[in-house]
């Protein structure tokens, strides 16, 4: 009888070892882990292809064989999309901008604690398109809001991390406005900060230069009028220098 029951215990672990364990093994193997995790940010203004260099920074990424989470702002969990509702559509007379601060703050801070640092616990890149330096540009620098405040912000929801590197797409407001008109006319009035006129737009754009002054280390500046696949290479060869 003892014998049979360690027949029978060897060969289910033989099972498990021959079978499962090597598939986890191969699985993990696939998936580069960073300690601590990295997390990169993509910012600028309406149209300067932030999306798009996203998902190509996320395809080259994945290749490698790294574990990359995508994410948005406002958004990016359940509570964040549905105040993203609520910040893009309620009209501008119906929300103050220390309600519009708080509430990008409020969908931040639910993101950096539902997937953001828990991604980065595991070990894995996340990347966001749009994050504190909008709500510095936007609600700082053009609707005049307490930098000082947004600052403290910012520490309260990051729990004092800081993304690793912001890359910033430049892009005159000029042309952002043509690319807009260009790609969705009927997004001119239904969306209320591409709704905003010229002058905010130029205020936005200050902000994030001003921003990129001040933290060079952090914020990396690109052209957003190149060609996509060579501003595609530039940013990942600023992430390869991160990764070392
Ligand atoms: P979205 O459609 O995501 O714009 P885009 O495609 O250009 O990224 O809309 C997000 C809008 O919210 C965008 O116009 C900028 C604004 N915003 C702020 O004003 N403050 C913030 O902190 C963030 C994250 C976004």
């Amino acid at each position: 009888m003892f014998y049979m029951l360690l027949d029978y215990y060897s060969s289910v672990s033989a099972l498990y070892f021959y079978f499962v364990k090597p598939r986890k093994s191969i699985w993990s193997q696939q998936l580069k882990s960073i300690p601590g995790g990295l997390l990169f940010s993509f910012e600028g203004p309406d149209k300067a292809g932030k999306s798009t260099q996203l998902r190509l920074l996320a395809a080259s990424l994945r290749q490698c064989g790294y574990q990359v989470h995508e994410t948005r702002e406002p958004g990016g969990t359940r509570l964040g999309e549905e105040l993203r509702s609520l910040l893009l559509q309620f009209k501008q007379e119906d929300i103050s901008p220390e309600a519009e601060l708080l509430l990008f703050g409020a969908s931040r801070a639910q993101l950096m604690r539902q997937l953001i640092l828990p991604a980065m616990r595991q070990g894995a890149i996340v990347l966001c398109d749009r994050f504190i330096d909008s709500t510095s540009a936007y609600q700082g620098e053009a609707r005049g809001l307490s930098q000082e405040f947004i600052e403290a912000m910012h520490q309260f929801t990051l729990q004092g991390k800081m993304p690793d590197r912001s890359f910033f797409l430049d892009l005159d407001v000029k042309r952002s406005f043509a690319r807009l008109r260009q790609l969705k006319p009927e997004l001119l009035d239904d969306d209320r900060f591409e709704a905003e006129n010229e002058a905010f737009h130029q205020r936005v754009r200050e902000g994030f230069l001003k921003l990129a002054a001040k933290q060079p280390g952090r914020i990396k500046t690109f052209d957003a009028s190149l060609p996509k696949s060579e501003l595609a290479a530039r940013i990942l060869q600023e992430v390869r220098n991160v990764i070392g």
